[in-house]
C-alpha cells in the first residue's frame, strides 16, 4: 500500500514539463517576435515571404477602403461609407497562419486590431450618426493611426526562405 500511496513521480515531472513548455509556446505565440532597429530607425518585423504577402495584401485592402469611403464621403452616400468600412472591419480580419501570429510583435497586433475596430465604429456611426462631417474626422483620425504603425515598423525577409 505505501509503495502505491507514492505514486507516479515521474509523471508528475512529466506533467511539469508539459505545462511549461506548453506554457512557454503560448507566451510566445502572444509576445510575437522581437525586433531589430533597421536601416532608416524603424522596427523590421522579419517575416517569411507567405507571411509578408498576406499582411500587404491587407494592406492594399486597407488603401481601396480609404479610398471607397473618400469617394463615398464626396457623394454624401453614408450607406456605402458604411459598406466600405465594415469591409475591413473586425469581421472582415482574415484566418491569420500561426507563424504570422508569432511573428508580429504584440505591439503591432494591438495597433491593428484597434484599427480593424475604428473601421467599425466609422461604419456603425455612418449608418446611425449619419453625419458626413463627423465621419471624415474619424478617417482623419485613422489615417493617423496608419501613419503611425508606418513610422514605427517596417517589414524584411525572415532568413527562413522569406
Ligand atoms: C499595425 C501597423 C500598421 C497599420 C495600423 C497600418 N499599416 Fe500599412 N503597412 C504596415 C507595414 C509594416 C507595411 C510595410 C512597410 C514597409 O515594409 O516599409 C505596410 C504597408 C502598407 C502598404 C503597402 C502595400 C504593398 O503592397 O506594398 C499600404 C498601401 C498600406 N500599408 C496601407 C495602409 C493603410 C491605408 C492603413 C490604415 C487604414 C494602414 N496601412 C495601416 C503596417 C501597418
Amino acid at each position: 500500500m505505501v509503495e502505491k500511496r507514492r505514486g507516479c513521480g515521474i509523471c508528475w515531472l512529466l506533467l511539469t514539463v508539459v505545462v511549461a513548455l506548453a506554457g512557454l509556446a503560448g507566451y510566445r505565440l502572444f509576445m510575437g517576435a522581437h525586433t531589430q532597429v533597421g536601416t532608416d530607425g524603424r522596427a523590421e518585423i522579419a517575416l517569411t515571404a507567405a507571411d509578408r504577402d498576406i499582411v500587404l495584401a491587407e494592406m492594399r485592402a486597407l488603401l481601396g477602403a480609404v479610398q471607397g469611403i473618400t469617394t463615398a464621403l464626396t457623394q454624401d452616400d453614408l450607406k456605402l461609407v458604411a459598406q466600405q468600412a465594415r469591409s475591413v472591419g473586425l469581421a472582415a480580419m482574415g484566418q491569420v497562419p500561426p507563424s504570422l501570429i508569432q511573428a508580429l510583435p504584440l505591439e503591432f497586433k494591438t495597433m491593428g486590431r484597434g484599427m480593424h475596430a475604428e473601421f467599425d465604429q466609422i461604419a456603425l456611426d455612418a449608418e446611425q450618426v449619419g453625419d458626413r462631417e463627423h465621419s471624415l474626422q474619424q478617417l482623419g483620425a485613422l489615417l493617423g493611426q496608419c501613419v503611425a504603425c508606418h513610422a514605427t515598423y517596417r517589414l524584411t525577409a525572415s532568413k527562413d526562405g522569406g
